[in-house]
Order: C-alpha cells, then sequence, then structure tokens
C-alpha cells in the first residue's frame, strides 16, 4: 500500500503539486488523465522517489520512504517506470538491456537472469529477437522490450508515463494489448494516458488531474461518465467552454456576438448549431435577461466536440426569477423551437442564485 500525505512539489516557476494526499491500494490499476502540465509526470516521478517532494509524506507499506534517516534501496528496486521514450541502451542487445539490471543490482546469476529474460520476451511477444540491437526494432517493439526490462525487476509497483504517445499509431495497440495483459495479473500500476478508451478499459480507478493536484479521484464509471466536479466533465467530453458577461458596464453586444461567431468557427461547429447558440444568446440573455434584471449575467457556452451538442448557461445573483414571466415573449418561444431542453433553476445558498440552461444540438 502506498500512503501519501500532503505531497507539495514546487519548481522555481511552476507549483505543480500543491497539496495531494491519496491511498494507493496493492492491485489498484490507476489512470491519470488530464491536461497537460498538470503535475501528472511529476506526481509518478514524486512517489517513485526519482524526484524528491518540497513537502509532505509517502509512505510504502508503513515505511516512510521521504525519510532520509530510511534506507530505501531496496524498495526504490521494487518501483518499476516506463518512459514515453523507451530509454533503451543502445550499446547492448534487447536481451543484455533485460538481464543488466537483475544481474547488477538483484546479484541475480546470468542463468536465472537470462531464463527470466526469455521467458519475459515470450510474454511481450518477441523471444525472436533477444539478439537484436535496440536500433533493429521498431518503437513498439522497443517499448515492449522496455516493459520487459522493467518486469525483470520484479517490481511492486509499476509507473508508466504515456507510454505509446512516442509511437505511430499502427504500433499503439501492441503495446496496450501487453499493458493490458500486465494490468490483469494484479500488479500495482499507475499509467498516465490521453488513449481515454484505453485508460478505461484497464484501470479500477482514474485520478483527474488539475488545478496542482488529484482534483477528483473515482472509478472508471465515476470519472467518464458521472464526473462529480466540472473540470472533469468537460476534459472527459472533452468540452470547448466559452465564458461570456453580459451587462456589465464595458459590455458590448456586437463584440460578444462576435466572440461566438470566432469560438463557434474555431471548434468547427456546424452553421445550424453556431447559429442557434447566437440565436439563444440574442434572444434569452440580450432581450430576455438584460432588460428586465439590470444585473451583470454571466454566459457559459459549452459544446462537446464528441457529442456536437451545446449547452449554454446563464447565471446571476438576485431574488428568483419569474420564469413565467418570460415563457409567452416570442423570443422565449423561439429558443425552445430550436432546443431540446431549457431548464430554470434557482439555489438559495448559490452566489448565483439563479440559472437558466438551454441544450442544444447538431440535427
Ligand atoms: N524539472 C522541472 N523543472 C521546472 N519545472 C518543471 C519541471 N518538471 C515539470 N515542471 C513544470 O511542472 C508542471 C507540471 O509538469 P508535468 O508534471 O510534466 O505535467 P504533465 O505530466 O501533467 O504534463 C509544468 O508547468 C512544468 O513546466
Ligand atoms: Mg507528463
Amino acid at each position: 500500500m502506498i500512503k501519501i500525505e500532503h505531497m507539495k512539489k514546487e519548481y522555481s516557476n511552476a507549483t505543480p503539486l500543491k497539496d495531494v494526499s491519496a491511498v494507493i491500494n496493492d492491485g489498484d490499476v490507476i489512470s491519470i488523465i488530464g491536461p497537460s502540465g498538470t503535475g501528472k509526470s511529476t506526481l509518478m516521478r514524486c512517489i517513485s522517489q526519482l524526484e524528491k517532494p518540497t513537502a509532505g509524506k509517502v509512505f510504502i507499506d508503513d515505511v516512510e520512504i521521504t525519510d532520509p534517516k530510511n534506507n530505501i534501496d531496496q524498495i526504490r528496486l521494487k518501483m518499476g517506470m516506463v518512459f514515453q521514450s523507451f530509454n533503451l541502451f543502445g550499446h547492448l542487445t534487447v536481451i543484455e538491456n533485460i538481464m543488466m539490471a537483475p544481474v547488477d543490482l538483484l546479484k541475480q546469476p546470468k542463468q536465472e537472469a537470462y531464463n527470466n529474460a526469455m521467458r519475459l520476451l515470450r510474454m511481450v511477444g518477441l523471444a525472436g529477437k533477444a539478439d537484436n540491437y535496440p536500433d533493429e526494432l521498431s518503437g513498439g517493439q522497443k517499448q515492449r522490450i522496455a516493459i520487459a526490462r522493467t518486469l525483470a525487476m520484479d517490481p511492486d509497483i509499476i509507473f508508466l508515463d504515456e507510454p505509446t504517445s512516442a509511437l505511430d499509431p499502427t504500433m499503439v495497440g501492441e503495446v496496450q494489448s501487453v499493458i493490458r495483459d500486465l494490468a490483469e495479473t494484479g500488479k500495482t500500476m499507475m499509467i498516465v494516458t490521453h488513449e481515454m478508451a484505453f485508460a478505461r478499459s484497464i484501470c479500477n480507478r482514474v485520478f483527474y488531474m488539475d488545478e496542482g493536484g488529484i482534483y477528483e479521484d473515482g472509478t472508471p464509471d465515476q470519472i467518464f461518465e458521472h464526473p462529480l466536479k466540472d473540470k472533469t466533465r468537460q476534459f472527459v467530453q472533452r468540452l470547448k467552454v466559452l465564458e461570456l458577461k453580459a451587462g456589465t458596464k464595458e459590455y458590448d453586444f456586437r463584440s460578444v456576438v462576435s466572440e461566438i461567431e470566432q469560438y463557434c468557427r474555431r471548434n468547427q461547429v456546424d452553421i445550424r448549431l453556431t447559429y442557434y447558440i447566437q440565436l439563444a444568446y440574442e434572444e434569452l440573455v440580450q432581450q430576455l435577461l438584460i432588460s428586465r434584471l439590470n444585473t451583470q449575467v454571466d454566459v457559459i457556452i459549452e459544446y462537446s466536440t464528441v457529442e456536437k451538442r451545446a449547452v449554454v448557461t446563464a447565471k446571476w445573483n438576485g431574488p428568483k426569477f419569474d420564469i413565467d414571466s418570460i415563457s409567452d415573449e416570442p423570443s422565449f418561444i423561439m429558443i425552445n423551437g430550436i432546443s431540446d431542453n431549457i431548464s430554470y433553476e434557482h439555489k438559495e445558498s448559490d452566489e448565483q442564485a439563479n440559472q437558466i440552461v438551454i441544450e442544444m444540438s447538431q440535427k
């Protein structure tokens, strides 16, 4: 079991990990997802002690490996790392690459290390390449060798940092298939990947990283189907978000309309849906709300590039809004005609108590 307590990692001009706590159980296969630069690699490097956290503690089976008084050489050997860039030794053959660490560091007899390396080569489907040099292999084959080399140390936990990102698309599948087999053996694994379907299919847990830490930790079903938090949802549905403020002093209707147009063009929203989004904005926000409310309205436009759906949300502070007072207006009837659903909600406790949500899709 790995326990992380209040881990922080600070660089001179970035603090990717602000305060991370988590427990990783034996046999967990954790997919780490999130936008680039959110500390996914840093998290794995700090757990595996390739880097020293600025603050906080990491325990492995109740031994604090961040405590300099503890000798962690043995524990470190039990943590395997697979990188995007393979890192094989070019002057050694495939079998020598795999045998090196077990012989040098674990003092395994050569014959035993050889037998074990051959077993692992068969497992990754490359027994025939034992005597080749890395240069003679494709990227997918190199990465399978790198995985075999990591397994030769019989690690208790394996960290894989974007193991397929450097590969030609035709070779992603063969590497994923080796990783999938590995995940099924019950090894504890953490894997950073941008391949969402793969991430989802092999793991029992997902860390979505954002805002300096593990922003949401859940089952694959939760994270991919019912995320609890906004940013997770935006990420997994690959939502493109545009936030606008209407009704302020600087507010300029024309420039907002053109901003929406550019946003739609940038995200390849189809022409009709672009028109619907603009219409929803003009009729709801401009015609109906701003004139009545005399307050700032925050407008959020979200477009899912996966589902080709758009959601326009208008939020504002103030007393409960009488939605019936606008429901007979031609503007409202028009929005009703183009949308899949319109809902109004008033939350007493919320800062922005009123909210109208319009859902639209590419027909
Ligand atoms: N060795 C380093 N020195 C300085 N800044 C770093 C270093 N490694 C990572 N960073 C910064 O920390 C942040 C997180 O990086 P990283 O963990 O690589 O993100 P991810 O893997 O999620 O893309 C980035 O802003 C990056 O520039
Ligand atoms: Mg990274």
